[in-house]
Order: C-alpha cells, then structure tokens, then sequence
C-alpha cells in the first residue's frame, strides 16, 4: 500500500464560470489497483461529484478510455503502480467534446463509424440451411481488424482530428477495412464511398499516433494505407 497523488480534470457545465481545473486528491492504493479502481474509491469515499465513464471493467466495452499521465489509454487496464511516479494525471480524451469531467460526448465518433457503413452488405439471398461462410484463409484476413471496441482512443490521438472535426477518424477507418476485407461483403464500394473525401483517407499523414494509442494493439494506419490502394484500385477499374 502506498499513496499516490491524483490530479483529475473536472468540468461542470453548470459552472462556465470555473471552466476546466485539475482537483487533487490523495488516496491509499494497493498493490493491483487500476486507475479505473482509484477512481471508484474517489467516488465512492471522497467525492460522489466526480463523474467518469465505466462498465465492463475487463477493457473489452471501451467506455473507460481517458488520457492518463498524457497517454490514451483504458483505465481499467492502466495499473497504477506500472505508471511510474505517485502523482497521476487523469484527463477526458482530447479532441472531443467534454460533457462533464472525464465524460466526452462520443458523437464525433458515432458519425464517422456511421459515414462508412459499419455492416457487412449483401446482394444474394444467404443459403438456405446455413450461415454465409468463408474459407478459413479469408477469415484469417480479418485478424487485427475485427477487434476494435471503439474506446476512441486513436482519433482522439490523431492530429488530423484535432485540425478538422469533420475528419472520419482512424476508428472508422479500421472498421471500414473490416468490412471491405471481408470475403461475404459484396459492396465493398459503399464502405469507400465516404472516404474518397477531404475529410476521408488522404487527411492521414501516416504519423502512426493511432497505432500507439490503441489500447488493444490494433494497426489503424495499415488499415487506412490498404484503403487508400482500394480507392484507387477502384479508380483505375
Ligand atoms: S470499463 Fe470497459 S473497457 Fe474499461
């Protein structure tokens, strides 16, 4: 057990007049502890008023995503002990719109996930007496790819966000991949669609901050260089 410093962003809507200030807060932690666990132990036994995003508690819903001690990452999967130091800096993801404290809202991301059509799209009817299948080397293709949990981590790290809030984001990017990679999609043309736009693929410079933002050790810069030669595969027939 020992104690560490937390300074937490916080933010009240109802209080323009404060804007945003870091709080500090002292707390015993033992060993095994996650930053997520802290900022339970802060609500419930020092500050009911703090308020964050949290439910799996097992990094697969993504809701826990923040940027602790300047880093993107999961606060459910960041242990306070591996950080280093004993003051932790615990901010929204950067980017977004923040809601209240650590809450962003995720709009931005929903409509980039939206303008790429994040579905597998079909034109024959599937077979009668089994699902649609695919080889076992087609699925393979998938791996890295089908994993995200949308946490918002990457396109809150990508400078091209921060320039153009309209850009679609490296979230959707890897999604949409999914989907054009996929052997049973049959319109992979309507996932590229969107992207072919200033506001699509070719804003990424392939500076990789997504890459190492991803909590789940995803590769959406791969995903956007293979969309980027789909786009212009399809162009050149
Ligand atoms: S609470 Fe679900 S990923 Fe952290």
């Amino acid at each position: 057990m020992a104690k560490f410093k937390f300074r937490i962003n916080r933010f009240d809507p109802d209080r323009k007049d404060r804007g945003h200030y870091m709080q500090e807060y002292e707390l015993e932690v033992p060993k095994g502890y996650t930053v997520l666990d802290c900022l339970n132990d802060i609500k419930w036994k020092i500050d009911g008023t703090l308020t964050y995003r949290r439910s799996c508690r097992s990094g697969i819903c993504g809701s826990c995503a923040m940027t602790i001690n300047g880093v993107n990452n999961l606060a459910c999967e960041s242990q306070v002990y591996a950080l280093g130091g004993d003051t932790i800096n615990v901010e929204p993801l950067r980017g977004y719109p923040v809601i209240k404290d650590l809450v962003i809202s995720l709009d931005p991301l929903v409509k980039g996930l939206l303008a790429v059509k994040p579905f597998m799209i079909t034109r024959t009817p599937p077979p009668s007496d089994q699902e649609r299948l695919q080889s076992p080397e087609d699925r393979d293709k998938l791996e890295g790819l089908y994993e995200c949990i949308l946490c918002g981590s990457c396109t809150s790290s990508c400078p091209s966000f921060w320039a153009d809030k309209e850009y679609i984001g490296p979230h959707a990017f890897l999604k949409a991949y999914r989907f054009v990679a996929d052997s049973r999609d049959e319109s992979p043309r309507e996932h590229l669609a969107a992207l072919d736009d200033k506001h699509g693929v070719w804003r990424c410079h392939t500076i990789f901050n997504c890459v190492e933002a991803c909590p789940k050790s995803l590769n959406p810069t791969k995903a956007i260089s293979e969309l980027k030669k789909e786009i212009v595969r399809q162009k050149l027939g």
